[in-house]
């Protein structure tokens, strides 16, 4: 009997998923280079809370048998969006700006992930920061010229200083997951939530386009 690997179950998995996140009309835009900067920064505050929430989880589970093994502060994208922020607001204006539906809802399920079933946030983990050292590469490039950041500020969120192959980096935690001590059920469980996960992305790329709730 072959067993396929948790890394290759969720690649395989989420294949569907990760093409309708692509396809999304904002995440079209935003590689057409046609987004506003008042609507890209709005994006990056709804990613704020999404991030802020998961490392939240993350630091707090950081003995946890599953979650302690994906314990990486160099993914950390937080503060490097707080930075970005500051930029494109010209200061902390940002701070009490509303998040939308969507966000809450994505935020909603990680801090219910974390209360009752912490293995799910391998999901969340998994979903966001491979995606961040894979197609976030080419995102910084479409934004460093659609908003003429020459001097690289604004940038913060794309960069992991301490991550000097990515690729490198994403095999040892493709690796990684294939350790992890999970059973098929649990793995079937897990790319479910992948599966969700994008989902939430795609629930913020729509709320994006759309007027305030
Ligand atoms: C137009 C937008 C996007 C492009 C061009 C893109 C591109 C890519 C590419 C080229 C890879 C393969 C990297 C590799 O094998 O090393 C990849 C992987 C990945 N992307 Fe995206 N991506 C996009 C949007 C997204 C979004 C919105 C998400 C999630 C919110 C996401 C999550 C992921 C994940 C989790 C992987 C890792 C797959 C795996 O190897 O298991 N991507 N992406």
């Amino acid at each position: 009997m072959t067993t396929t690997s948790l890394s290759t179950s969720l690649r395989e998995g989420t294949h569907d998923s990760h093409r309708l996140a692509e396809q999304t009309p904002f995440i079209r835009s935003l590689f057409q280079g046609q987004l506003s900067l008042e609507a890209y920064r709005e994006f990056m505050l709804q990613l704020l809370h999404v991030y802020q929430a998961l490392e939240d989880a993350h630091s707090q589970q950081r003995n946890h048998p599953l979650l302690g093994r994906l314990h990486f502060p160099a993914l950390f994208r937080a503060e490097a969006i707080r930075r970005d922020l500051d930029y494109y607001f010209g200061g902390r204006g940002w701070q009490n700006l509303p998040l939308r539906a969507a966000t809450a809802a994505y935020v909603q399920r990680i801090d219910a992930l974390a209360r009752e079933w912490p293995d799910g946030l391998v999901a969340h983990h998994y979903t966001r920061y491979l995606g961040d050292l894979s197609g976030g590469q080419a995102m910084k490039r479409v934004v460093a010229k659609m908003f003429n950041l020459s001097a690289g500020e604004g940038l913060a969120f794309y960069d992991f200083p301490q991550i000097a192959d990515h690729a490198e980096f994403k095999e040892q935690y493709r690796a990684l997951l294939d350790t992890l001590p999970v059973d098929a059920g649990a793995a079937r469980r897990i790319v479910d939530e992948a599966n969700l996960a994008f989902q939430l992305n795609r629930d913020v790329f729509a709320a994006m386009t759309k007027m305030p709730d």
